[in-house]
């Protein structure tokens, strides 16, 4: 008798925190999703594998049509979404001392790989971020061009191959762009000569294997860092950044072994451990290491091997992406098409024939093109954690410290209220 009055004891409490746990928003006042589903929140459809989270956060952004933020669960954390492009401008810019973590999972004691410019937080990441900065100037990005230049030649003896002289045949568009940005990463950031388009099963190129978990992880690492950090103490392990990292070291110890200096991102972030900082200037790629400089000792081989894991991750999927959705906008428009054609031949002629970095620079409507790509197709969403208390202006609503925050670009970049539709599907 006794368990079963403790058993409806325990039951009736878990029954109550899970009630005030769902309840946050409403208790507080504060404008609310509806569709909340225990225990998943609002993420029920990407932690299923419906949806990806940025179509999930999407359609969370469509339900509120009104409200300039809304109430949202993380599972079941309570987070807050976006909706208004000024308050989404003042979180990112203006009030960013308030807002200036993304608050996503990062071990670097258990776990060093995670210590990425993307997720350190605070003064680590600022630290981090200023002397990253001096390897994306357009000096470096100019030095840089060159060394993934015969991707590109690759890339069209490929198309020469699959496509007949006439008539047509279908392609994998998005395929063949991220087989591209695979051996562009490969190269330009970890000094390797992949040519996927020959070997398309590499093992460089099967690390961007998706599992089944994938979308459960991605979850965790951006909602529920806790949730990571305790599979991190019971052995949870990213095992595609330590094969990365060893990838890495091999080719550092052959570069140091054997003085070779390539014009990569590698290059540069052995500068950076060996030196201390990465030289500002453009043609300066040497390692060699400078002794009378005790700072170079903070960033060590898993601090270069944490950034090119990121690197390998947010070069990708975002620039194959969005070369491949330029062009599927532009085969459905015949009059930009050829307009895109007219301005690549004009400068290709000025520069020679030769695909150069200043070349690239003097398509201007091809930039405005990809730009609109980025705008009908962003990177979904862009997240923040409540750094300190913060009054949301003009209102009397508070956001606490530690709240994540979500701003669905996909919500704003497809509102007809800020953009104008450009074509049929929006
Ligand atoms: C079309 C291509 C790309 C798009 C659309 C894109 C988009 C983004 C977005 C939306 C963010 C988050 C910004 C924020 O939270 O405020 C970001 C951050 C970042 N991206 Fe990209 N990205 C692209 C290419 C790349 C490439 C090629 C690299 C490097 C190889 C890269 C490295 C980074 C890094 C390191 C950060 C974090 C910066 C920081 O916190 O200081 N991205 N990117």
């Amino acid at each position: 008798m006794i368990e079963l009055i403790v058993f409806i004891q325990l039951a009736a409490f878990i029954y109550w925190l899970i009630r005030q746990q769902y309840s946050y928003w409403i208790r507080r006042n504060f404008p609310c999703d509806t569709e909340i589903h225990i225990p998943y929140g609002t993420l029920k459809a990407a932690v299923r594998g419906e949806k990806s989270m940025g179509v999930v956060l999407y359609d969370a952004y469509l339900r509120s049509p009104n409200l300039p933020f809304v109430g949202i669960y993380f599972l079941y954390h309570p987070g807050i979404m976006i909706r208004d492009p000024e308050l989404a401008r003042r979180i990112l810019k203006q009030d960013f001392n308030s807002f200036h973590d993304r608050g996503i999972y990062v071990n670097e004691k258990r776990d060093p790989l995670s210590g990425n410019v993307f997720s350190l937080r605070g003064q680590k990441w600022r630290s981090l971020r200023q002397k990253l900065t001096p390897s994306f100037s357009s000096g470096k990005l100019k030095a840089m061009f060159c060394t993934s230049d015969d991707i590109g030649n690759k890339m069209i003896d490929y198309m020469n191959k699959v496509l007949p002289e006439k008539d047509y045949a279908e392609i994998d568009l998005k395929n063949i762009c991220v087989t591209y940005a695979i051996d562009i990463t490969g190269s330009v950031i970890f000094g390797l000569d992949i040519n996927s388009f020959e070997n398309p099963e590499n093992k460089f190129r099967s690390l961007m294997h998706i599992s089944r978990h994938s979308n459960l992880i991605g979850v965790l690492i951006f909602f529920c860092p806790f949730f990571l950090n305790i599979m991190t103490r019971f052995g949870f392990k990213n095992k595609k950044a330590i094969r990365l990292r060893e990838i890495m070291k091999n080719t550092i110890e052959y570069r140091e072994k054997n003085n070779v200096i390539r014009k990569d991102m590698l290059q540069l972030m052995m500068q950076l451990k060996n030196t201390g900082k990465i030289n500002v200037n453009d043609d300066n790629f040497s390692a060699k290491p400078n002794t009378a400089n005790g700072e170079h000792k903070e960033f060590t081989l898993d601090g270069i091997a944490a950034q090119g894991y990121l690197f390998y991750i947010a070069g990708q999927e975002t620039t194959s992406s969005t070369a491949a959705f330029t062009i599927f906008e532009l085969a459905q428009n015949a009059e930009l098409l050829a307009r895109g054609q007219k301005e690549i031949d004009e400068v290709l002629q000025r520069h020679g024939g030769e695909l150069t970095f200043d070349a690239l620079s003097e398509m201007t409507f091809l930039e405005s093109c990809l730009q609109e790509s980025n705008r009908k197709y962003p990177v979904p969403f862009l997240n923040r954690e409540c750094t300190q208390t913060y009054i949301i202006p003009g209102t009397n609503h508070i956001i606490e410290k530690d709240t994540p925050i979500v701003i669905s670009l996909l919500g704003l970049n497809r509102n007809p209220q800020y953009f104008t539709p450009s074509s049929p599907n929006k």
